[in-house]
């Protein structure tokens, strides 16, 4: 089963992904995380990749697509596809991986948000290092430099997680990722999600559609 998560940066993609992840035991792909793990580890790639991603541009469809297929791999019960397909020609790409492996994709659900709230939550997001955590400082009273998860100190902010990046992420993000959900929108797997709403909330909907 792959599950395709939509929408634009800062739609809660990843915090989604993450839940839908613990209770489907699915494997969650991000191309996002494969790609700063590359930058992490200083390989070729991750090197070319770094100020691409910095300035908001997408990094080369070729790159993403070599870590998308070693992640397809072993997926076991299924995948969840965070920021993947994010052009027309991965759209294409994703769907001929997909036939030659017999698999197929099941819910293509797109969390819609607004531009204001999509700026703001991205500026005050912050992730923890030692356990994954996501979470966003607006909703953290006397924030202590700590993850309010697990206590970890090594608490970080992404180097495109500033109000200029953010922009150019977002024009970005209307000018190529628009013909992906035009590509989707039709078939009875689409589904979009009112992102502007508790967590919970959303997630309940999302699975409601996994589920149907
Ligand atoms: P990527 O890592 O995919 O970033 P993105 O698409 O910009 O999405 P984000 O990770 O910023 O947001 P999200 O939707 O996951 O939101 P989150 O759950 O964290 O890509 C980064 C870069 O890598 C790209 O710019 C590109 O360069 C490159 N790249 C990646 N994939 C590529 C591809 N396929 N092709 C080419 N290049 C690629 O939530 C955001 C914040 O909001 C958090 O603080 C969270 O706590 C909070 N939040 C979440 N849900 C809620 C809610 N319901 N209410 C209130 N707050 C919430
Ligand atoms: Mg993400």
């Amino acid at each position: 089963m792959i599950v395709l998560l939509l929408g634009a940066p800062g739609a809660g993609k990843g915090t989604q992904a993450d839940l839908i992840k613990k209770k489907y035991g699915f494997k969650h792909i991000s191309t996002g995380d494969l790609l700063r793990a590359e930058v992490a580890a200083g390989t070729e790639l991750g090197k070319r990749a770094d100020a691409i991603m910095k300035s908001g541009a997408l990094v080369p469809d070729e790159m993403v697509l070599e870590l998308l297929q070693n992640a397809l791999k072993n997926s076991g019960k299924g995948a969840i596809l965070d920021g993947y397909p994010r052009t027309a020609a991965q759209t294409e790409m994703l769907k001929n991986l997909i036939s030659a492996t017999g698999e197929k994709i099941s819910a293509v659900i797109n969390i819609k948000l607004s531009e204001k709230e999509i700026v703001d939550r991205i500026v005050m997001r912050r992730q923890c290092k030692k356990c994954g955590n996501i979470f966003n400082l607006r909703f953290i009273k006397n924030f202590d430099g700590k993850c309010p998860k697990c206590g970890g100190a090594d608490v970080y902010q992404r180097p495109d997680d500033n109000e200029t990046a953010a922009k150019k992420r977002l024009e970005v993000y209307h000018a190529q990722t628009a013909p992906v959900v035009e590509a989707f929108k039709n078939e009875p797997f689409y589904k979009e999600v009112d992102g502007n709403r508790p967590v919970e909330k959303v997630f309940e909907d999302i699975c409601k559609f996994i589920e149907r």
